[in-house]
């Protein structure tokens, strides 16, 4: 039994501590927009605390300075009905203001996550089940991707928001708040990431079977090395170099992959599924369910009804020698 409670002592302030440090932890802030709301929970909750606490210690007198039974139960103590009188309207008054408080604090800080219209990187983002389409517009210079999002250090980001089939909602906790993606409407979210990093992502509304493994990542990099990542996007899929590659594109594109992707340069110009042109420049495949390698890109194509039950990629039938060389083609396109 002691060493139970030694355990828990020990294992409690760790997962407390846990929560506030991470790649997807809403203490671990990586811009102004998250800040605000990092400040905003932290008053909310010594607040809260403080009223915890001066409640309970109101409890802990009453209990100790009671009074013996009265021998006259309905006799009227003047001086102390007023001292009651006094301290519930105390209460009461003490309550109003501490709500009115949360109320202008909370209103302050969601205004202030608007982070601005000036000269913004413009990204649409849209919600399916379960991973997210990502296009950088830029006039005629479009591009698509999914379930990671680069962006420049420094420059406000705006995205927009919708959805394809229910509600999805995007949350990056280290960069800023949730924002629903709806159906039939557009939401928008702007954030400017003020240090490099790699912050995660989850969707944050239940969106069905897979609604836990909807991650996305946003990458934020120097402007540089944000221009060269978009540069290589903009380029069309790597032509396949050796004849495994060459006869995995073949097969990619004569057998039902080619219904539902997209590889720009080849007859592929599918929407229904991710975007593949650079597959093999994203560092997860299935929004974050396994790290890109050949090896994992072989094991979703070849079963991913067993890695991520329910989704709408369809079991292909692939002789093995049709698998490999499929694989090889895919993490060829970097
Ligand atoms: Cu999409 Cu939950």
């Amino acid at each position: 039994m002691r060493q139970g409670s030694r355990a828990a002592a020990s294992v409690l302030p760790a997962l407390l501590c846990a929560g506030c440090a991470g790649a997807q932890s809403a203490f671990d802030t990586g811009g102004a927009q998250a800040l605000g709301l990092a400040r905003l929970m932290i008053f909310i909750m010594a607040v809260c605390a403080a009223v915890w606490l001066a409640v309970m210690a109101a409890l802990a007198f009453a209990l100790w300075r009671r009074r013996q039974e009265a021998t006259e139960p309905l006799a009227i103590d003047a001086r102390r009905q007023r001292r009651m009188s006094l301290v519930v309207g105390g209460s009461v008054a003490a309550t109003v203001v501490i709500i009115g408080l949360f109320t202008v604090t909370s209103f302050w800080v969601t205004r202030s996550l608007w982070a601005g219209d000036r000269d913004a990187v413009k990204i649409d983002m849209r919600g399916y089940q379960w991973w997210w389409q990502v296009t950088y517009r830029d006039g005629n210079q479009a591009f698509t991707t999914a379930n990671e999002i680069h962006v420049p250090v420094g420059r406000l980001v705006r995205i927009r928001l919708t959805a394809d089939d229910v509600i999805h909602s995007f949350w990056v906790p280290s960069l800023t708040g949730k924002q629903d993606l709806i159906p039939g409407r557009t939401n928008e979210v702007s954030f400017v990431a003020e240090r490099p990093g790699v912050y995660r992502g989850q969707c944050a509304e239940f969106c069905g079977l897979q609604h836990a493994r909807m991650a996305m990542q946003v990458i934020a990099q120097s402007p540089q090395d944000y221009d060269a990542w978009r540069q290589s996007q903009l380029a069309p899929a790597a032509k396949p170099s050796d004849p495994e590659q060459v006869f995995g594109e073949q097969v990619f594109l004569s057998k039902p992959c080619a219904a539902c992707h997209t590889v720009r340069g080849t007859s592929a110009t599918a929407q229904l599924g991710p975007d593949l042109t650079h597959v093999a420049s994203r560092s997860t495949i299935a929004a974050g369910v396994l790290e890109t390698t050949r090896g994992s890109l072989a094991a979703w194509i070849a079963d991913p009804q067993t890695i991520k039950p329910g989704n709408n990629m369809p079991m292909v039938a692939l002789s093995p020698d049709e698998l490999n060389a499929i694989s090889a083609y895919m993490a060829s396109l970097k």
